[in-house]
């Protein structure tokens, strides 16, 4: 039985790119597994987003991991923010990360573009956050999207160098995960990257069908191809891309094969793709609004959560004080 960890931001509702990227396969993980889901709010706060909408956010993604399909009698699901070892962790493990190692880190060059005016410490030490996330509760495994591959080979070099360091055999070296494919990247309908909430190009769990139907049809496309098998332009590589996760292999067999006789309508590609993805997200859908009304629930998911993983992590804590030498008299 492998241990099982992942977490999402609590910055909004969460998107088909969430979802295929690493709810999805940590669901099917659950049966076999022992596994932890958390809500990464204290990672959220990098961002300065006011409390309100703060705990609205946490809400919002709590419900939408419950309505998903994780299922608190199996999985422990839990507020990062409900856990101090983490944060205790965290800071142990600052003192063996580098600036220079950090300041390099994809995630950091991107947010410090974007927020220059918010380029803070959090940010910067985002990927030990993550890594204390992750080897507080001794993961084997954990399911995220390819965005997060150079994050995971940062907590096994922390891991690692933590080992080291000591001379312990103490922490393991978690890898990403997609049930046994390659990870993926959903991209976003805009023809840019990939799909996020920052770039305002997502498609969400909790988007209404006649909502979705508006978003498929607003993607860019152009006159069609005007020779036989020609490469797809990425715009175009794009609705491929999620027809792929949302659409039986026929489907998009089919579509495949209009595109390279030149005979593809897109208008006719759209309206498949809008009713397979609606398909995915409509049972998800009609169960956040039961959820999202039953506040009893939610508090009891989240403090039970809580202190089954408080139990594991302050396991490891007793003994990570215990190896760096934090000894009582
Ligand atoms: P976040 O909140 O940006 O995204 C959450 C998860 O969704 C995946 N994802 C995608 N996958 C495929 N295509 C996309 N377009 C797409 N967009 C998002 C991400 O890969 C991620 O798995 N740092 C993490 C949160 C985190 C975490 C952790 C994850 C904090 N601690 C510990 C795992 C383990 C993040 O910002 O993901």
């Amino acid at each position: 039985m492998d241990i099982v960890v992942s977490g999402i931001r609590s910055t909004g509702n969460l998107h088909l790119g969430n979802y295929f990227g690493a709810l999805r396969n940590f669901i099917r993980m659950q049966d076999e597994n022992k596994c932890f889901f958390f809500i990464a709010d204290i990672h959220s706060l990098t961002t300065h987003p006011d409390p309100k909408s703060l705990h609205a956010n946490v809400k919002n993604v709590l419900v939408d991991y419950l309505a998903a399909g994780i299922d608190p009698e199996k999985s422990i699901i839990y507020l990062q923010s409900d856990i101090p070892e983490i944060a205790e962790l965290y800071l142990y493990l600052n003192m063996h990360a580098y600036l220079g190692e950090l300041a390099k880190t994809t995630s950091f060059k991107e947010k410090a573009r974007k927020q220059p005016d918010n380029i803070n410490a959090g940010l910067l030490t985002y990927p030990t956050l993550m890594a204390a996330d992750i080897i507080i509760h001794h993961a084997d495994k954990v399911p995220v999207g390819k965005d997060q591959e150079q994050h995971l080979e940062m907590t096994r070099r922390f891991a690692r160098r933590f080992n080291n360091f000591y001379g312990v055999e103490y922490f393991k070296e978690p890898v990403a995960y997609n049930f046994g494919q390659e990870l993926i990247k959903i991209p976003g309908l805009d023809g840019s990257g990939k799909m996020g909430k920052s770039e305002g190009n997502a498609i969400y769990l909790s988007d209404a069908p006649e909502e979705i139907e508006k978003k498929v049809k607003r993607a860019i496309t152009d006159s069609g191809p005007k020779e036989f098998n020609s490469p797809k332009p990425d715009y175009i590589e794009n609705l491929f891309t999620i027809m792929k996760a949302v659409s039986e292999p026929e489907v998009v067999q089919h579509y495949e094969e209009l595109w390279n006789k030149c005979e593809i309508r897109y208008s006719d590609m759209k309206k498949q793709l809008a009713e397979d993805i609606i398909k995915v997200t409509s049972p998800i859908r009609e169960r956040i609004l039961e959820i999202e009304k039953d506040d009893a629930y939610l508090h009891k998911v989240t403090t039970e959560g809580a202190e089954k993983a408080r139990e594991s992590a302050s396991k490891t804590l007793k003994e990570v004080r215990q190896i760096m030498g934090f000894r009582p008299f």
